[in-house]
């Protein structure tokens, strides 16, 4: 079973399902970004919010482990006419000979990286992109978030014209220490036929924010604001969701 893949059908249906970012979010990565700086955009996905900054001119760069998924970014950003640098890598894998003035991942992304060893070599890693007194951005979702994972099967489903991907999620399982994993079916139809199935399974890690702070702190990262929501409510420790703006 592929972990945390994306595949084709899986970024179909995050295509459909989210055609674009909600103008808060957009707003909240865009005020920490000046027309000079070199911005990074690590797990960028089709470009939700990449491809904004690509449409205002921004010099942002991306990757992401999943072809699919920046294939359909590529093709996005062609349209805009832009012609921004995009690599299928990982934090294993990415390279770059300059650094970065502002680095963000977006949607909690950084969840789906469930090891601790996955974890600690990517925060490693954008500490060393990011230049002295740049800006690191992103977000975790809390305990307090797992605590309300329902525990029910979920089905979903995304159409465009004469096609239909419809979501299957199996009831969540718990695994190890706060990581829970979503079996997920994804059924492409075309005029009410049955074309393809795919199945991932997605594993998330629900964060204590308390530890994090310890392990960011550790690592060098200076923390700025926690947020708990894009319009800049503050984080005060129980919320769903954490939003770090951090500098080196
Ligand atoms: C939920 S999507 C979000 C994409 C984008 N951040 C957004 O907000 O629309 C998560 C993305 O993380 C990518 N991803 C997962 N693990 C990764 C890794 N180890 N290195 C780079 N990208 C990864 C996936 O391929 C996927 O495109």
């Amino acid at each position: 079973m592929k972990k945390n893949f994306y595949g084709s059908l899986c970024s179909l249906f995050y295509d459909l399902d989210k055609p674009a970012a909600p103008k808060n979010e957009v707003d909240f990565y865009l005020s920490f970004a000046k027309q000079n700086y070199k911005i990074l955009e690590p797990m960028c996905g089709s470009g939700r919010v990449l491809l904004n900054f690509a449409k205002l001119n921004f010099d942002i760069e991306g990757f992401d482990i999943s072809a699919e998924m920046l294939s359909r970014c590529k093709q996005a950003l062609l349209k805009t006419g832009n012609n921004n640098k995009l690599m299928q890598a990982s934090f294993k894998t990415y390279n770059s000979l300059h650094k970065f003035d502002y680095v963000f991942i977006a949607s909690s992304s950084i969840c789906l990286l469930t090891k601790d060893d996955e974890l600690l070599q990517a925060l490693k890693l954008i500490y060393e992109l990011l230049k002295k007194g740049g800006i690191f951005v992103f977000g975790i979702e809390t305990l307090q978030d797992m605590l309300k994972i329902k525990k029910e099967p979920q089905i979903r489903q995304a159409c465009k014209d004469k096609s239909m991907v419809k979501l299957t999620i199996d009831k969540p399982i718990f695994k190890e220490v706060n990581v829970v994993s979503y079996l997920s079916r994804y059924k492409l139809f075309e005029n009410g036929k049955l074309i393809e199935t795919q199945e991932e399974d997605f594993f998330i890690k629900y964060h204590n924010p308390h530890e994090f702070d310890i392990l960011l702190s550790e690592l060098g990262f200076k923390i700025l604001h926690k947020y708990s929501d894009y319009n800049l409510a503050v984080f005060k420790g129980h919320e769903d969701m954490c939003l770090y703006v951090l500098t080196k």
